[in-house]
């Protein structure tokens, strides 16, 4: 079983033929409105592709909370963990361009709300856990609060430090198994350039030295690339025609996650994971997106 202890937003997606300037009012082609956050996401897709995934998150008390719950139920995910707060629940407004391109707002919402308290309440659920997994939605403290927790349980982390924050304390994840960001997020965390594969590897390089095992960076139609103390791999994306990239991250992390789980190693994990998220970007939405085991064939 794999614990996600994460986000949930509800996901506005406008898709436009361009953004519109400060004070200008401009008519977009098309609305979807859809399951979203990072962490939801990538339960969902874990689940969808045969996991059992426990979901620790907060949502609030208005109807998004009803469809954000009954959406987990729908992909099998518990939901015993999933707490309600007297606030509105996260939102992210979405921007899709016609070259694919997405620009994402975020409003945290409840999840501003996920404290180590309700880690704790969790704790003997993920102690029979084989696997967490955690983004930046959250408060950092939780986020810190459950890596040590981990530890004490002797379980992997897999951390996922979107959205980017550069207040992280590098030394309170050293300890993460699997670390993945995507190229910007690097850039930012770690404060060096990332314009060049070279440039990206010696900033994953950093982070290996201050201890993360293995740093997995996500390059977009690039790929990914994997470095560990020992091995360097890239691997190419899937040529494919990108119709929106929207939480193509969190295919790749939900997959990979599933794949750890289901016992592929990680070089056959990291595949897979490329594999799914190139598919999720030739379909619209964000958990829509998201193949099922029976609707993907890996090759
Ligand atoms: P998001 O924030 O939109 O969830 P991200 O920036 O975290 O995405 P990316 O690095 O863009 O993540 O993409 C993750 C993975 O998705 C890539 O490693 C690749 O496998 C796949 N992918 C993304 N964009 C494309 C594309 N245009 N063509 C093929 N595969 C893609
Ligand atoms: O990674 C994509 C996700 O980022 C969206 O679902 C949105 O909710 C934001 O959290």
């Amino acid at each position: 079983m794999i614990a996600v202890v994460g986000s949930n937003m509800v996901d506005l997606i406008t898709y436009i033929n361009r953004m519109p300037n400060p004070g200008e009012t401009l008519e977009a082609p098309d609305f979807q409105m859809g399951c979203g956050g990072k962490g939801a996401n990538q339960a969902v897709a874990a689940a969808r592709l045969g996991a059992e995934v426990l979901m620790v998150t907060r949502v609030g008390n208005d109807n998004f909370a009803k469809n954000t719950r009954e959406n987990f139920e729908a992909n099998g995910i518990s939901t015993q963990f999933v707490l309600e707060t007297e606030t509105t629940s996260g939102v992210a407004p979405i921007f899709v361009e016609k070259s694919s391109q997405n620009s994402i707002l975020i409003v945290q919402g409840a999840n501003a709300h996920l404290s180590p308290k309700d880690v704790d309440a969790a704790r003997e659920e993920i102690a029979k856990c084989s696997l967490i997994v955690m983004q930046l939605e959250i408060p950092l403290e939780t986020v810190y609060y459950t890596i040590e927790l981990a530890n004490e349980l002797g379980i992997p982390v897999i951390l996922n430090p979107a959205p980017a924050n550069p207040e992280l304390d590098l030394y309170r994840i050293a300890s993460c198994e699997y670390f993945l960001p995507n190229e910007s997020e690097l850039g930012l965390i770690t404060g060096m350039p990332v314009e060049t594969l070279e440039q990206i590897e010696e900033a994953a390089q950093l982070l290996v030295e201050k201890g993360i095992k293995n740093v997995i960076v996500t390059l977009g139609e690039k790929g990914v690339l994997c470095l560990s103390a020992k091995n360097k791999t890239v691997l190419p994306a899937f040529n494919v025609d990108a119709v929106d990239t929207t939480g193509a991250g969190d295919a790749f992390i939900g997959c990979f996650a599933q794949s750890l789980d289901a016992g592929f190693s990680l070089e056959d994990s990291v595949k897979r994971a490329t594999f799914y998220a190139s598919d999720s970007v030739t379909k619209r939405g964000t958990q829509y997106s998201y193949a099922t085991a029976e609707e993907i064939s890996f090759p």
